[in-house]
């Protein structure tokens, strides 16, 4: 059984991709600092999965907590980075805490692979690499644009580490790297999904939570884009079909597929739809009223961005399958489940 190491394995994409792994067989050790998530979500995989990961409370930052963890497991073949900051206004406020959270903790990682013999490493990126792109859909080839926050600059500077390093060793690293839309939804099971901390950032757990009563109103940031209906536009993909994608990438590398070593997918549906849209599916598909007031444009938003996932879906060899309906319903059932949990 080929071991993983997983970090941000107790996260919202972090989790979800634990199960997959899990259940195509691979043993997983989580490592995760739990500074956004917390350790029960170990008991939802453990629920869903029947197997119980391995998990080590550490920082990816702490350079002699990572290789005395390597130590104690040291037959992992393959990482899956995900342990990073995520939130972009706060990356605006705290740029040293993002560019230390978040690059600190690849280097580290990359500079212990070769000593403990580990090839293979699938890296979590962004579409935000590509701001607002000049053509769309977008494929991979589409150009950088310069970073709106410290967040999307910590994405980019990490893919730019990872090139830098494979060229200069390339014999001891290989890499996918993930560009991801926008995940949403949660497992079928209800047992895992999104957690945010405090008030939601994200649209879909302000949907959600706004649906449930714990927020009064979501707040629709601009609809005077120049877009159809006037709201932004984005590539919403399943967050399992996400997960799914993670574990084509590490039996790529494993079995020696990769036309590189180092390689760039886009995890998109090619599906592009307005703010309003969602809450408008959402509701139906749902039979829920989500409460909304248009208000004025958020700072850094991009109009409209969607993925030409055709380069993953022939090369990569993976697709996304899940309708929006089907994540919509998956989102709601989570917050449902999240509820009842909280009254117990
Ligand atoms: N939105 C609202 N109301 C809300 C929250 C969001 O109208 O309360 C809108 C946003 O303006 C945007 C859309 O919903 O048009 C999606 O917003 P999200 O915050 O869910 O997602 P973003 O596309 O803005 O952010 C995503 C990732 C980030 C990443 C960013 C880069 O979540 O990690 O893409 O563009 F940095």
């Amino acid at each position: 059984m080929s071991k993983v190491l997983v970090t941000g394995g107790t996260g919202y994409i972090g989790s979800h991709t634990v199960v997959e792994l899990i259940n195509e067989g691979f043993e997983v050790v989580i490592v995760d600092n739990l500074s956004n998530s917390n350790v029960d979500v170990l008991d939802g995989i453990e629920k869903i999965t029947g197997i119980r990961p391995a998990f080590e409370n550490i920082d990816c930052v702490d350079y002699v907590a990572m290789s005395n963890m390597l130590d104690k497991h040291n037959d992992i073949e393959s990482i899956i980075h995900f342990a990073a900051s995520k939130a972009v206004g706060e990356s605006v406020e705290k740029p040293l805490l993002y560019y230390r959270n978040n690059l600190v903790s690849l280097i580290n990682i990359l500079q212990l692979m070769p000593v403990y013999k580990i090839k293979n490493f699938v890296f979590s990126s962004s579409c935000t690499v590509y701001g607002q792109p000049d053509i769309l859909p977008v494929t991979e080839d589409a150009p950088i644009k310069v970073a709106l926050s410290p967040y999307g600059n910590t994405k980019q500077i990490g893919e730019e580490i990872i090139r830098d390093t494979i060229y200069a060793n390339p014999s001891l690293y290989q890499s996918v790297i993930l560009r991801y839309f926008n995940p949403i939804g949660a497992h079928a099971s209800a047992e895992i999904g999104e957690l945010p901390n405090g008030v939601p950032n994200n649209l879909l757990p302000f949907v959600t939570q706004t649906a449930i009563g714990i927020r009064k109103q979501l707040q629709v940031f601009g609809d005077d884009y120049n877009t159809p209906d006037g709201s932004c536009i984005r590539d919403y993909i399943h967050v399992v079909d996400l997960a799914k994608a993670h574990v084509v990438a590490v039996q790529r590398m494993m079995f020696g597929k990769s036309k590189e070593n180092i390689e760039i997918f886009n995890l998109g549906t090619g599906r592009g739809l307005s703010v309003l849209e969602i809450i408008k599916s959402f509701e139906k598909v749902n039979e829920v009223k989500v409460p909304y007031k248009i208000v004025g444009r958020r700072e850094g938003d991009i109009e409209k961005v969607w993925a030409d996932p055709t380069y993953a879906n022939e090369v990569l060899g993976w697709k996304a399958t899940e309708t929006v309906e089907e994540t919509l319903r998956s989102a709601w059932a989570w917050e449902l489940n999240l509820a009842k949990r909280s009254k117990l």
